[in-house]
């Protein structure tokens, strides 16, 4: 068996134990005879399984009593659509655009009602995030929407925008349990797993209780109704029930490692390396202003796309894998999620200075 380092943006690097135990279970799950990709949703220990992912979630994240948690289908993208079928009264938003994820919120939004953008990166290419001390937020705006943590562009909200009072509600798939995050902070915390959390086709959703309601826009289906899949704990209907199961597993080793404040120390750790790097690189550059700068994705550029493409072309021979940067964007990104070990970022650094001196 030989593994990569593997840079992807997401489906991403997973801790290799939680692999190793779920290749373990794969047959018999602790006795049952089967796997869990075999067994019902509504067995008991299905049941356990699912349970014990949200017991552990809660734990982590220190989520009070009145969020619900729901483990969601239909990814980070069908979520853009939920959040104005089951927010928007008044049929008005602000979003904050710091990004192309922000951006396809904002435009699904409008489908909907009216969208505002109260601010936006824009003009710099999403390299930063946009002072949103006083944002033109109005009185009937139902919420305000931030993508919290920019996958593509490697920005980061150091700061949640003071949000006059409304209602706060972030998408945080790139950046789920990298750090230790304050719940009351927000109306909803959501994100896609496939980058720091599990395997691709859940969504987490954590929401304020309150905000589940049957009050939703006319036309919402049944299954994109919160109060739907919350009064059914998320098991209205068939869950992705084995996805849900190593997200579980991730869980678990999180807490083993000592939680999100040591996740968030190793994560500093991990992204220090590499910025201190491209600060003093006399050919690599990284794109994003210095106090935005994401701890889980790096962008950064030669300058000239010849020597991008064949940085990563070499990278791949020497097993660093998924190096190349968005297509919007082009040049370099490593995303560095949770279970990214600090040895990955510091041979892809040894291997940065190689290519440096030998294409200076
Ligand atoms: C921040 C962010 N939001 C949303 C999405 C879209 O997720 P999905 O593919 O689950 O719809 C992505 C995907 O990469 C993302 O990075």
């Amino acid at each position: 068996m030989s593994r990569v380092y593997n840079f992807s943006a997401g489906p991403a690097v997973l801790p290799e134990e939680v692999l190793q135990e779920a290749a373990d279970e794969m047959l018999d799950y602790r006795g049952s005879g089967m796997s869990v990709m075999e067994m019902s949703h509504r067995s008991k220990v299905y049941d356990n399984i699912i349970k014990e992912a949200e017991a552990d979630l809660r734990e982590l994240m220190n989520i009070p009593d009145n969020y619900k948690v729901l483990f969601l289908q239909g990814g980070a993208s069908q979520f853009f659509a939920e959040v104005p079928m089951n927010l928007m009264k008044n049929r008005k938003a602000g979003y904050i655009i710091t990004g192309q994820w922000a951006k396809k919120a904002f435009q699904e939004a409008k489908i909907y009602g009216e969208a505002v953008e109260l601010a936006s990166s824009a003009d710099e290419t999403f390299s930063y995030i946009p002072d949103c001390s006083d944002l033109p937020i109005t009185d009937d705006m139902d919420y305000v929407y931030i993508c919290e943590n920019n996958t593509i562009y490697g920005t980061k909200y150091k700061k949640l925008p003071n949000t006059k009072g409304k209602l706060l509600v972030a998408d945080v798939s790139s950046c789920f349990l990298s750090e230790p995050v304050d719940v009351t902070k927000y109306g909803v915390i959501y994100g896609g797993v496939q980058k720091n959390v599990g395997p691709a086709g859940v969504v987490i959703a954590i929401i304020r209780e309150d905000l589940i309601t049957d009050d939703v826009l006319p036309g919402t289906p049944t299954l994109l109704k919160w109060k739907t899949q919350a009064d059914a704990d998320s098991l209205y209907n068939t869950p992705p029930c084995y996805n849900i199961y190593i997200c579980g597993k991730v869980f678990k080793w999180l807490k083993k490692m000592g939680g999100l404040s040591v996740m968030k120390e190793r994560n500093e750790e991990k992204a220090k390396i590499l910025y201190d790097f491209l600060d003093q690189s006399k050919l690599f550059k990284g794109t994003v202003r210095k106090e935005d700068r994401s701890l889980m994705n790096v962008p950064f550029v030669t300058g000239d796309k010849d020597l991008d493409a064949k940085f990563v072309a070499e990278a791949k021979e020497a097993g660093f894998e998924n190096l190349k940067g968005h297509r919007t964007v082009g040049g370099m990104r490593a995303s560095i999620y949770n279970a990214m070990p600090k040895e990955g970022v510091e041979k892809l650094v040894e291997f940065m200075k190689k290519f440096e001196e030998e294409n200076a």
